[in-house]
This record gives structure tokens, C-alpha cells and sequence, in this order.
């Protein structure tokens, strides 16, 4: 018979933790930020209150709610210097790249100045991460199109001020089209945080070790960026836009469900959700809300994706293996309908989840009996053997 391996039962692992910031019921499909379910949030807040949620476990008071904007507001500009290190960037590399690159770069900025033991530094950090993450991300967004950056505006809200650091240009006068300021600042709150996923997982294993928030932050940015997780927003429009039309979807369903094919869906299937995700539902009617504002509800790409999430649902192989849409499968086509590159999708991913991934880094740091996470294996390798010298090989 083969080996039996046994794990030390008081083996530990980040992989495993206890947390009361965010609870899914992946069979019943919920999702709730301390206990707020997402479809009320997505409905009545907006992302900084969602963000003083995420951070302090309760909705804030409108003095509190003043006082946390003002804190951002006030660090939404970054070090001058940091401006050079886009120009290191050749022009057309992927928005990911320059994010996981300038946040890691963060830490050469803050990070002497960052005691992860000290609760006011703790908080320092995470009021940085969350005003600065739309700048770089618009900066990366300008460097890649060649046009100059634009400074953040104190008097707009949060995803108003990423729509002009986007989209402002110096020679005309930019007015925020509130139809997609309102609809980005529902997509970040949909994206806010999601428990244990694979990139709030690695920013929690990196922040075990002691390392500097920036630089946790920026490896969670990298784990984001596969598109088996928020790299799928982008790859889901660029599918939808390769299909093209309604009758071509029989074709990618049958590759789907071909395991030799390597395809798999965009924005299908989930870890964790076995049932509708519910933020796929918000998104949904959000997609539709504002591509009829905007008078494009006939957008074909929209109507590509109603068609083939139609035909999925009633197909067995999706069916039998619970494959429901997910938050990635309508995203894209609200950010594209908003002006946005596909490149800039996971991105915008990225800035949305940075409270969540800051807010459970901070409650990792402030667990007085968290160490360090170390996962271990079942080693199924060669037995212990002799080295034998080359000329008996
Ligand atoms: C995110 O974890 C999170 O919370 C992540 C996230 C967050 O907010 O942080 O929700 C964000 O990452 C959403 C997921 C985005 N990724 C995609 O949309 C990429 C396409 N989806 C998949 O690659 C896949 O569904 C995963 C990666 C999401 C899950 O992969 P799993 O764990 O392998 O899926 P599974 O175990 O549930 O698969 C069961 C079966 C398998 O087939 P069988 O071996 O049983 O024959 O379903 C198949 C899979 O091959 N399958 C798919 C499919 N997803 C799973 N087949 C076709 N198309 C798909 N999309």
C-alpha cells in the first residue's frame, strides 16, 4: 500500500484564517461586507463608504464619513518623484506591469516611515494605498497613451476624479458624465474585497512575513493579473468581442466543453460560488442601466453576452458543474462603454480591491497571535538515496 503521510496537527497556515471582514455562501450565492449583503451596498452607498466599512467594521457617520474622505482626499497626489518611474516603462507595456512595479516602488517612499507594529502608521498606510491607487493607475493609463498626466482634483469624488485623471486632457475642459461616474463607483464597491481570494491570500502570506504594506500590496496587484482571476475582465470582453455575433456562440460553447481545447469561458465558473455570483446580478442590470443612458443598449457585445449566458444556463455541462457567471462577466462592457482600453480592466480591478486587500492585511498585522504563514506539502518525490560519483551514472 502506498506511504500514509500525516501533518502535525498543530501545523498552521495563512491559507486557513479567521476573518470578519467579508462572508460568501457560495451555494446560496451571497455576498456580504460585514454583514451588509452587496446587492443593498451596491444600491444605497458608495466605494469610500464601503471602504470605511471594509476598514473599521461599521457605516459611518456623516462626521466620520467627512473626515475619512478629507483624509484621502488629501493623499490622492503622488511623490513628484515617482513620475520617473513611468518613464522606465516602455510605452505599450500592459498597465499591470506599471502598477505592480510603481506600488512596489511605493515602498522606497513610505516604507521607512512604516511601522507594520504601529496602529497609527497601519492606518497611514492604508489611507495612502486607497487615495493613491487611482492615480497610478490613471498615470499608467496615461503614460501608455502618450498624453501627460493629470493631477487629482480634491473637489470630485473618488471615481469621478479617476474618470478626469483618465480622461481630463490640457487643451479642452473635461466634464464628468455622472451616468459613469455613478456606475465606476458601483463597479469598485463590487470589487471591493472577496474573502480569501488567490491575491488577498498572497497579500496576507506576504504580510506575514513583516514586509512593508507597499510591497504586499504590489504582490497581491501581480497575483490579480492571471487571467483565471482579475485578468479575466479583460480576456471575457476580448472573448465576447472574438465571437462577434449570436450565431457564432455554438462554436466557443462546444470549445468550452472540449477539455482538450485548454478554452474555457471568461467570466464563467467560480472557486467558490456554485449558484449565481452576486455581484454577476448587480453588474447585469448595471450594464443595462447604463448602456441605455448612454443610448448603445444595442451594443452587440451586450447582446453577445445575454445570448451565451442564456444558452450556458441551460446547457448540461454548465449545469452539472454549477458554472454561473461571475463579477468578471459583464464588467468589461460597462469600462468599455465608459471609454476605457481592455488593458485598463484589471487595473481598475486592482484600485477597487486595494481596501479589501489592506483591510485584511491590517487585521493579519493586528492579530497578536498571527506568525508567519508556511504551507506545507505532501512530498510524493524520490526516497532518501546515495550521490553517486558521474562515472557510475
Ligand atoms: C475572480 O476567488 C475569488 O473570489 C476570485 C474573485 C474575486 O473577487 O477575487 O471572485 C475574482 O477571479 C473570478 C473568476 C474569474 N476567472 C474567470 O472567469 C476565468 C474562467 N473561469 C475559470 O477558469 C474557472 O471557473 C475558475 C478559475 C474561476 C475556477 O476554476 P476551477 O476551480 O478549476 O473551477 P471548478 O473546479 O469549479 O471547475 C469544475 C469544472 C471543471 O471541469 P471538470 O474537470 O469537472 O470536467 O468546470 C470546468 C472545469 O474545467 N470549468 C469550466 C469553466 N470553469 C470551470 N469550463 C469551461 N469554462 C469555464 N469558465
Amino acid at each position: 500500500e502506498g506511504d500514509v503521510f500525516t501533518f502535525d496537527p498543530g501545523f498552521t497556515s495563512t491559507a486557513a484564517c479567521e476573518s470578519d471582514i467579508t462572508y460568501i455562501d457560495g451555494d446560496k450565492g451571497e455576498l456580504l461586507y460585514r454583514g451588509y449583503p452587496i446587492d443593498q451596498l451596491a444600491e444605497n452607498s458608495h466605494h469610500l463608504e464601503v471602504c470605511f466599512l471594509l476598514l473599521y467594521g461599521e457605516l459611518p457617520t456623516a462626521a466620520q464619513m467627512a473626515d475619512f474622505e478629507a483624509r484621502v482626499t488629501k493623499h490622492t497626489m503622488v511623490h513628484e518623484q515617482m513620475h520617473y518611474f513611468f518613464r522606465g516603462f516602455r510605452r505599450d507595456s500592459h498597465p499591470m506591469a506599471t502598477m505592480v512595479g510603481v506600488v512596489g516602488a511605493m515602498s522606497a517612499f513610505y516604507h521607512d516611515s512604516t511601522d507594520v507594529n504601529d496602529p497609527w502608521q497601519r492606518e497611514v498606510a492604508a489611507i495612502r494605498l486607497i487615495a493613491k491607487l487611482p492615480t497610478i493607475a490613471a498615470m499608467a493609463f496615461k503614460y501608455s497613451v502618450g498624453q501627460p498626466f493629470q493631477y487629482p482634483r480634491n473637489n470630485l469624488d473618488y471615481a469621478s476624479n479617476f474618470l478626469h485623471m483618465c480622461f481630463a486632457v490640457p487643451c479642452e475642459e473635461y466634464v464628468v458624465n455622472p451616468i459613469l461616474s455613478k456606475a465606476l463607483d458601483r463597479i469598485m464597491m463590487l470589487h471591493a474585497d472577496h474573502e480569501q481570494n488567490a491575491s488577498t491570500s498572497t497579500v496576507r502570506l506576504a504580510g506575514s512575513s513583516g514586509a512593508n504594506p507597499f510591497a504586499c500590496i504590489a504582490a497581491g496587484i501581480a497575483c490579480l493579473w492571471g487571467p483565471a482571476h482579475g485578468g479575466a475582465n479583460q480576456a471575457c470582453l476580448e472573448m465576447l468581442r472574438e465571437i462577434g455575433t449570436v450565431d457564432r456562440i455554438p462554436e466557443y460553447i462546444a470549445r468550452a466543453k472540449d477539455k482538450n481545447s485548454g478554452f474555457r469561458l471568461m467570466g464563467f465558473g467560480h472557486r467558490v460560488y456554485k449558484n449565481f455570483d452576486p455581484r454577476a446580478k448587480v453588474m447585469k442590470e448595471s450594464a443595462d442601466e447604463v448602456l441605455g443612458l448612454l443610448g448603445i443598449e444595442n451594443n452587440p457585445t451586450l447582446q453577445v453576452a445575454k445570448e451565451l449566458e442564456r444558452i450556458a444556463l441551460e446547457d448540461e455541462f454548465f449545469v452539472s458543474r454549477k458554472l454561473y457567471p461571475n463579477v468578471d462577466f459583464y464588467s468589461g462592457i460597462i469600462l468599455d462603454a465608459m471609454g476605457f482600453p481592455t488593458s485598463m480592466f484589471t487595473p481598475i480591478f486592482a484600485l477597487s480591491r486595494t481596501v479589501g486587500w489592506i483591510a485584511q492585511w491590517k487585521e493579519m498585522i493586528a492579530d497578536p497571535t498571527q506568525k508567519i504563514g508556511r504551507p506545507r506539502q505532501l512530498y510524493i518525490g524520490a526516497p532518501r538515496r546515495d550521490y553517486q560519483d558521474v562515472r557510475h551514472r
